[in-house]
């Protein structure tokens, strides 16, 4: 088979890295790809954001099935289009990518389908949603209705906080004006992510795993797209794993069907286990990243006919095997990061770091500059480990973050800390 990747993160190195390991891929493409991606699959210059110019890249070059990574063209529709166009792809519809693409609708699905997730009202005037900020008092949690790019959520410690939010999402602080905002309860208890793969009908548990957002040690200083993660979850006990298949992903992959446009994709739950069980934080219709880095490295069945059988509605019979280990990532950063950073600056020592035992470095902003990697973004590698433990992985990852040589990248030094407390307290 012919495949196509959509993205260029360290998510789609992950996939493309699973991918071309399966015998059924015969030509595996990504668009636009990284570096990294490069050793994995031809890297193609496409703007995906062109679904038309996709759509004939697919005809040109007999694509069979495309993968999409970010949740921006699933949320403009790319699927459909695809699919529209006779190309088999794996992801969500557009109405079903509402799921990312609207917390409003999220809550308002929650609510008619007893899915648990914070108490909540949906505004679209700054008036009323002050009045109802101060009626309910803080904490209190304000969010934009739309994509923003992991920006669109404050968790607002007092009243002023939170109508300060609103005014900042309505005034158009993140970009474009919002024009709908959801204000909730805050939740209180110990977040995970949970990822089920779903063909409309059937939803197959994935893993969970657990991120660090914060970009300093100890969960400090401003919030990331993730300086790390490890998988599985502790918190996530195989009990956790069957009420949130039973409580939350089931019930909405039904209310999906029944309302006609079943989900298909992978279905990524933001969770606070709270001390009443799982609540609903968001939903998310693509693989996570930096979550799936580790996941694939856990996942010893191969991804692809699970894809396939998701997109065409064949999972109810499928199984997928694991190894039990765990798996951990640290991500290395441009210094300065999420602030200004420079770009172009020279890593070295990556062929040694990646031949120690158990280790796997996926790349997520980098480019080859006249023969040598250099860093092409923020957030630029995925250093990732396996171990019997989280305690092994994390060793292992830190060995081979030591072994690269990058004065112009920083990690933070902690990854896994609170699953590897959780380790020592049950020996
Ligand atoms: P989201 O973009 O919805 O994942 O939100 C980003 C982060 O905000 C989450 O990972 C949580 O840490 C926090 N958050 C969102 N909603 C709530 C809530 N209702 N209660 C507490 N924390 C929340
Ligand atoms: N790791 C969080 C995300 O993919 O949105």
């Amino acid at each position: 088979m012919n495949i196509l990747i959509l993205g260029s993160g360290g998510r789609e190195h992950a996939l493309a890295w699973k991918i071309a390991a399966s015998p059924l891929a015969t030509k595996l493409y990504c668009a636009p790809g990284n570096a990294g991606i490069a050793q994995e699959a031809e890297c193609v210059a496409l703007d995906i954001a062109d679904h038309k110019a996709v759509i004939a890249f697919c005809k040109a070059n007999q694509i069979d099935f495309v993968v999409v990574g970010p949740e921006v063209p699933l949320v403009a529709g790319i699927v459909d289009d695809l699919e529209s166009a006779g190309i088999k792809t794996f992801g969500p519809t557009k109405w079903a990518a509402r799921l990312e693409g609207s917390k409003g609708f999220t809550k308002d699905l929650c609510k008619a389908n007893n899915i648990p997730t914070a108490a909540y009202e949906r505004f679209k005037s700054a008036d009323l949603a002050k009045d109802y900020v101060r009626s309910k008092g803080a904490p209190i949690v304000v969010k934009a209705d739309g994509l923003a790019a992991g920006k669109g959520v404050v968790v607002a410690a007092s009243v002023e906080e939170a109508e300060a939010a609103i005014d900042m999402m309505f005034g158009g602080g993140l970009g474009e004006k919002a024009w709908e905002i959801v204000i909730e309860d805050c939740l209180v208890g110990e977040e995970a992510s949970f990822f089920a793969l779903c063909d409309g009908d059937t939803a197959l548990p994935l893993a969970s795993a657990q991120d660090h957002k914060r970009v300093y040690d100890g969960d400090k200083g401003p919030n990331t797209g993730g300086m790390g993660a490890y998988t599985p979850a502790p918190i996530m006990t195989e009990d956790m794993n069957r009420r949130v298949m039973d409580e939350i992903v089931i019930p909405t992959v039904k209310a999906l069907k029944k309302a006609g446009a079943p989900f298909k994709g992978v279905l990524f739950a933001g969770l606070m286990i709270t001390k009443d069980g799982p609540q609903l934080i968001e939903y998310n219709v693509r693989f996570g990243d930096p979550e799936t880095q580790v996941i694939m490295l856990r996942m010893m069945s191969d991804l692809l006919p699970a894809l396939i059988a998701a997109r065409d509605g064949q999972l109810k019979h499928f199984d997928l095997r694991w190894y039990p280990d765990a798996a951990l990532t640290v991500v290395m950063a441009a210094k300065g990061y999420p602030g200004s950073y420079k770009k172009g600056t020279v890593i070295g020592g990556l062929d040694t770091a990646a031949q120690l035992d158990g280790v796997e470095i996926f790349h997520a902003g980098t480019k080859k500059e006249n023969g040598a990697i250099v860093a092409n973004g923020g957030r630029v590698l995925n250093v990732c480990a396996r171990g019997k433990t989280v305690a092994e992985a994390q060793a292992r990852a830190y060995a081979a973050v030591d072994k690269i040589d990058w004065p112009d990248g920083f990690c933070r030094r902690d990854i896994g800390w609170q699953a590897i407390t959780r380790e020592q307290q049950v020996r």
